[in-house]
């Protein structure tokens, strides 16, 4: 439960307070997040306090995923309302200072390919190198049995799948599926910047995937079905239009033709804020 000895912000002091958990073969669960937390993170932790027997949720922002120009500055950070709202939920909270991550001198970042290639990658060349090297060094301070990354973003979700892989980290990566509002926007800590002008526009993003999932299951042509998908976010008051593609499910490469598993994801604007989300087609 969180009270101040749950909370640490210190490697040694986690690894002090998970030793003693570890021998005992308890199972270990990791929910890495950037505080300010929604429904949407709570529903992971739940999940994996029904799997494991000890669940640490890791609450940082993280600067090497942050762009110059975007907001690591403004993002809303929550710590003790965050706390409040995993009490009775976890077990220790990794809230680890900007050095304690990123000491002076530190000079490695971790590149990976395959799913990282495309899509977000266009837009936010730096984004899947800051998220891997922060993930890999949480995974490697906790040393979880499994960690919990939600479908929301649904390419960091095969990025850290494949960084995983690559590194042979003995680690279980499990999906968290996306939770929405009432209306169908997918819940994101960035919907607080949204006006409720934008906040109405935003609700298109969900619709719009459904519209294409469904025109592309009907036999639109693929390239079609992403094309009246841009249409529409922009009919709908959408800012800009990054991407809307229709991609296999398991590794992102482009398709033809629908496949069993495909996924359609979409990133755009409102106003100044981006917002990102997928569906399964
Ligand atoms: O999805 C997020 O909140 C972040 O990208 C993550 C995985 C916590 C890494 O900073």
């Amino acid at each position: 439960m969180i009270e101040g000895p749950g909370i640490v912000s210190t490697v040694a002091a986690l690894r002090v307070r998970l030793a003693a958990v570890r021998q005992e073969g308890v199972r270990m669960g990791l929910v890495p997040t950037m505080g300010a937390l929604h429904e949407g993170h709570l529903s992971l932790v739940r999940e994996t306090r029904a799997r494991c027997g000890l669940t640490v949720v890791s609450i940082f922002v993280n600067p090497a995923q942050f762009g110059p120009n975007e907001d690591f500055a403004r993002y809303p950070r929550t710590f003790e309302s965050d706390c409040a709202k995993l009490a009775g939920l976890a077990d220790v909270v990794f809230a680890p200072s900007v050095p304690e991550m990123y000491p002076e001198g530190f000079a490695t970042r971790i590149e990976v390919g395959g799913p990282a290639q495309g899509l977000e990658s266009d837009f936010r060349p730096h984004f899947f190198s800051g998220v891997a090297t922060v993930v890999a060094k949480l995974l490697i301070a906790v040393m979880p049995d499994e960690a919990t990354f939600g479908e929301k973003d649904y390419q960091q979700l095969l990025v850290i799948r494949r960084l995983v892989a690559d590194l042979g980290l003995p680690i279980e990566i499990v999906a968290g599926e996306t939770v929405r509002e009432p209306d169908g926007l997918a819940m994101s800590s960035r919907n607080a910047y949204l006006s409720p002008e934008e906040r109405k526009i935003a609700s298109h993003l969900n619709v719009v995937l459904r519209y294409v999932a469904k025109k592309v299951y009907d036999g639109e042509p693929i390239a079609a079905a992403e094309a009246d998908g841009r249409e529409a976010l922009f009919r709908a008051g959408f800012a800009s239009v990054d991407y809307v593609a229709i991609r296999d499910a398991g590794t992102l490469a482009i398709i033809d033709a629908l496949e069993q598993r495909s996924r359609v994801l979409a990133a755009g604007r409102v106003g100044t804020t981006r917002l990102i989300d997928n569906l399964a087609v």
